[in-house]
This record gives C-alpha cells, structure tokens and sequence, in this order.
C-alpha cells in the first residue's frame, strides 16, 4: 500500500455499524471462542474516558480497512500524584489486509495527534509482537504496576510519545472501565445477536492469548 492509496480519517457514527462488523471478523476466535470487541466499541463510544479526537479509520477505496481508538486513564506514583494516559484500544485490520502496514499507519497517525494533543504515554495489553516495533516497551521497563500488585504483566506496554515523561518513579496503572460492560455475557450475546450468525471454535491464537495473559516479568 503506498501515501496515495488510502487516508487516515476520523471516524463519523455512518462508520460505526461497518467498523464494529469489521473488528467481529477481526477479532473473531483469536482471545476466546467468539469475541466482544465490537460491544466494547459500541460502549466505548459512549464512555467518558472515551477520546473521540483520536478515533480513527483508514480507507481505501471507499472501504474501511482498519481503525484504532483511545480513552483515558491513569497512572498514580508512591506520593499519590496522578498522571493521565493514553490507553489504546481497540486497534483491528480488516483480515485479508493485515501484515500490510495498516495497523502501523494508524498507530504512526494517532501517534503523532496524541503528542500534539499534549499526552506523552500510550498504554496497552496486547501481544509484544504487534507492538515492540512500534517502540512500546514492557511496562517494568518504565517502572508501572498494575494496582497493588508488585507485578509485571507480559502483555502490559508502555510507549512514551516523549521520551522521559515517565521519570523513573514507581507508578500504578488504574485503567478506565471503559470495558467492564464486556463481563456481560448476557449483554455481549444479545449485542452480538444483531450481526450474522458466525460459528464460535478454538483455534490456537487462543492458547497465544493465555500465555501472554498469564505471565509476568519478575523482578
Ligand atoms: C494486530 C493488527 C492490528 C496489526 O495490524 P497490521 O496492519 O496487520 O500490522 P502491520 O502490517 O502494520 O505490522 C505491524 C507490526 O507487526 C509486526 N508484524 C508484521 N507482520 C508480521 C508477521 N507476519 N509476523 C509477526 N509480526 C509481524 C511487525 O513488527 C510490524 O511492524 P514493522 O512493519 O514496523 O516491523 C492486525 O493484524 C489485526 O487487526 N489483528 C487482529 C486483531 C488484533 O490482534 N488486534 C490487536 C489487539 S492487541
């Protein structure tokens, strides 16, 4: 895909029915069985912590191919000192269009608004692979817990749009709950309803997503 091939825009509610189909396929039986990430979209819209200034898409003609979207949350050092964050989420290609570029043209675009925007860390889970070449890094590499616990989840990274914003202190990351509504399954199932009937199975993405999900890096 070459610069003259697609653009980068935000999303507009005419997008939402097709960036929510397209992130069912996307995400479909990779974590688990199934999936809620389009839920998770369509409450996350509506969230507070929700950025609508960093939701967007990228199309090519005249299809949407991929999206990426952010809210707010926090991270708080040993003093109590607060300091707000970026986390991303979701971000989901279209499959048939993935390992092209998409998703590091979108995470490049947003990127660089969310420095001009004045935020200087980026937070996520997610598999390493998809995101170390972006400069993320482990979260102990920065210092950052998750709550209370003195521990440094695999899949938990860290990018710092300014180099040095996060100093070296110990923080705690208290992500917004902005995905609460997922837990659901009742509300996830009846939300899902309203799409093509697709068939849940176990393929082994879903052992990846356990391992990342469940290992730490020790001290
Ligand atoms: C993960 C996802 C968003 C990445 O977007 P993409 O457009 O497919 O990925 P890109 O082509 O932009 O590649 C991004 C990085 O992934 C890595 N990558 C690319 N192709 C790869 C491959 N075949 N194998 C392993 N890693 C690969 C590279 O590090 C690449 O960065 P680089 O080109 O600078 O080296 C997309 O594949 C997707 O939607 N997957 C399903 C949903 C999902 O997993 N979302 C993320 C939730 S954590």
């Amino acid at each position: 895909m070459n610069n003259n091939d697609y653009i980068i825009r935000p999303e507009t509610p005419n997008d939402y029915r097709c960036v929510e189909e397209m992130a069912r396929e996307a995400f479909w039986n990779l974590s688990v069985p199934g999936c809620s990430e389009h839920y998770f979209i369509h409450v996350l819209r509506k969230h507070p912590a929700f950025i609508p200034e960093l939701d967007f898409v990228l199309e090519s003609d005249g299809e949407i191919l991929g999206c990426v979207m952010y809210s707010r949350s926090e991270l708080m050092d040993d003093e109590g000192n607060g300091k707000t964050v970026l986390t991303m989420g979701p971000l989901c290609v279209r499959p048939g269009h993935q390992r092209k570029g998409i998703g590091k043209r979108l995470l490049e675009h947003t990127f660089a608004l969310a420095k001009d925007i004045g935020y200087d860390v980026v937070i996520n889970f997610g598999n390493p692979d998809n995101y170390v070449a972006r400069g993320y890094k482990s979260c102990k590499r920065y210092n950052i817990t998750f709550r209370d616990f003195g521990s440094f989840p695999a899949a938990l990274l860290v990018k710092e749009l300014i180099p040095g914003a996060l100093d070296g202190r110990h923080w705690r990351y208290f992500q917004n709950d902005a995905d609460a509504p997922c837990e659901d399954e009742e509300a996830v199932e009846k939300y899902d309803a309203l799409f093509p009937k697709k068939e849940k199975a176990w393929q082994p993405s879903q052992e990846e997503f356990y391992i990342h999900s469940h290992s730490e890096l020790t001290w």
